[in-house]
């Protein structure tokens, strides 16, 4: 078990698809099609949870695509075996991924996506993928990496040290080693900028509305989870947790995350 439920992937998932930055993945699909001689793209996707990267990604792209769907967690390679079932094109392949991208998962692949999943891995983790994707010319679109930012409508005293914690929190090992947390959208940049790709980037920030109770109280959850853990005053998290709560029940709260996508092009 991976720790992210399908449900939260579920709620999360429209929230998702409205933070996409259009213009990375526009560069991404330009630099894809082009590449490509004939017959359907084929496309790898890291950390693939229940296939949102493909579903967010195939109704902008005109040409064929066949996927490659990896993932570790049993839960969600079942709901994903079931959402694509019957589809000759998609498979989805069980594959830990916490040494590194394994070469045969790369073989016939014409580009790597990853949606919500550099945050998770470790900044070496980035650097080898940049290595092997840079061997072998593949392009990389990068979506929807956290990048630090977090701010809510009502503000709250108490919201900067919740962020601070959080980000604190981040960097926990999720079995790639230290994570890169908010780090990875710069990181990233910057590995695959030193290996001679050209990097087009953009903000993917969610924008979670007064009406989106559900998904807000399962962020504001998480938040008081991880302040929780890394110290932060118990009874003033408590009354911080407890207002939120209350201004989600009655549809006060906005709140935004930051987010950044990003595309790696192979020059
Ligand atoms: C935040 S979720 C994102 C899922 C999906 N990309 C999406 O956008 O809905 C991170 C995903 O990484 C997967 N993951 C975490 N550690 C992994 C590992 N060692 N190998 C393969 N997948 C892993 C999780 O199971 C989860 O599906």
């Amino acid at each position: 078990m991976s720790g992210f439920s399908g449900d939260w992937l579920s709620a999360r998932e429209p929230v998702d698809l409205r933070a996409r930055n259009a213009n990375v993945r526009d560069a991404f699909v330009a630099d894809v099609t082009a590449r490509s001689a004939t017959g359907p793209i084929r496309l790898l996707d890291l950390g693939a949870g229940t296939g949102a990267t493909l579903r967010a990604f195939a109704p902008h792209v005109a040409t064929p695509q066949a996927w490659r769907l990896a993932e570790y967690d049993p839960a969600l390679i079942a709901r994903a075996r079931t959402l694509f079932s019957g589809e000759r094109d998609i498979e989805v392949v069980e594959a830990d991924l916490a040494d590194g991208v394994p070469e045969a998962l790369l073989e016939g692949v014409d580009a790597v996506t990853t949606s919500a999943f550099l945050d998770l891995v470790s900044a070496e983790w980035v650097a080898a993928l940049a290595r092997q994707l840079a061997g072998r010319r593949l392009p990389f679109l990068a979506m929807l990496s956290y990048d630090g930012r977090l701010s809510l409508a009502p503000s709250d005293p108490l919201d900067e040290s919740i962020r601070a914690a959080m980000n604190a929190h981040q960097h926990g090992d999720k079995g790639f080693g230290p994570a890169l947390g908010p780090q990875a959208a710069d990181h990233t940049r910057d590995v695959f900028q030193a290996a001679g790709f050209r990097v087009v980037e953009g903000a993917s920030d969610w924008e979670a509305e007064r009406h989106e109770q559900a998904f807000q109280s399962m962020l504001v959850d998480g938040w008081a989870g991880a302040a929780r853990e890394m110290a932060v005053d118990a009874d003033e998290l408590s009354r911080w947790h407890e207002r939120r709560r209350h201004e989600i029940e009655t549809e006060r709260l906005v709140t935004r995350v930051g987010h950044r996508d990003l595309a790696a092009l192979p020059g």
